[in-house]
């Protein structure tokens, strides 16, 4: 089963990315506080460190049915011109974009309930990546924001930011259909139950070309220049380290038991 899709691997990829340096300037002019702790107001999902402000959000299967279209509120197209331009674009076949806020901490394993019948590939588009130790998990695979990619949302998968600071894309789900790749099989539970916990390193990372190209010359990893834009941030307020998070769910856990 595929897993991630590269940036070479998506027809659209190049469009987006040359978007990026817009989108980016354009949420930063509305969220001027987001660097240095705002965006309170962001719309929170089902996990408290996910949080969007965005053009369109689909999820048929919530009771009730989310259907939200920023495309009607003037507000938000004036905002977010290039972002509103381009869910327009796609609009039939893609029924979510966003800009996707991960604050510090963890967005533990799950699927993404909204893509049952897997027509969607999930798209990244890395706007603001801070340095340090982030990464996005799929049955076991760390891939990082340093370049665009793709991934099936419908295996297990999480989100990890121990660097204190937000990270920013944009996040845009098309049919692959319309990217003229090949149809994924649908969701199934049962291989979601067969996935072994995550142990980082355990299998190789999955790096993006220009980690492969550095690799390649001996440059190792940590030479590699960040692709996306990389903005000063003051730490964010509140932030709990992976240690002090592990802390708290044992004793959570803990409670539970008693
Ligand atoms: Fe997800």
């Amino acid at each position: 089963m595929k897993k991630y899709w590269l940036k070479h691997e998506i027809p659209i990829a190049e469009e987006l990315m040359s978007l990026a340096p817009k989108l980016l300037q354009e949420f930063l002019d509305f969220h001027p506080d987001w660097l240095t702790g705002g965006f309170k107001e962001g719309r929170s999902h089902d996990f408290v460190n996910w949080k969007t402000e965005g053009l369109k959000y689909t999820h048929p299967y919530a009771e009730p049915p989310i259907v939200f279209n920023g495309l009607e509120q003037p507000d938000i197209v004036a905002a977010f011109p290039t972002a509103a331009a381009l869910t327009e674009k796609y609009f039939d076949d893609c029924p979510s974009s966003l800009y996707s806020t991960l604050e510090p901490g963890i967005i533990p394993r799950h699927t993404g309930k909204e893509n049952r019948d897997n027509e969607y590939l999930r798209i990244h588009v890395p706007l603001h990546t801070p340095a340090g130790d982030i990464f996005f998990e799929c049955e076991g695979v760390e891939i990082d924001w340093t370049d665009l990619w793709g991934f099936n949302n419908q295996l297990i998968h999480s989100a990890h930011n121990y660097t204190g600071r937000r990270r920013l894309i944009y996040m845009i789900d098309i049919s692959y259909k319309r990217l003229g790749l090949e149809i994924q099989p649908k969701y199934n539970p049962i291989r979601e139950l067969r996935i072994p916990a995550f142990v980082r390193g355990k299998l190789p990372k999955q790096l993006h070309a220009h980690q492969e190209l550095a690799l390649k010359a001996n440059l190792g990893l940590k030479e590699v220049a960040y692709q996306s834009p990389v903005i000063d941030m003051k730490p964010i307020e509140g932030f709990v380290s992976y240690k002090e998070e592990e802390a708290l769910r044992a004793q959570k856990k803990k409670e539970q038991e008693q």
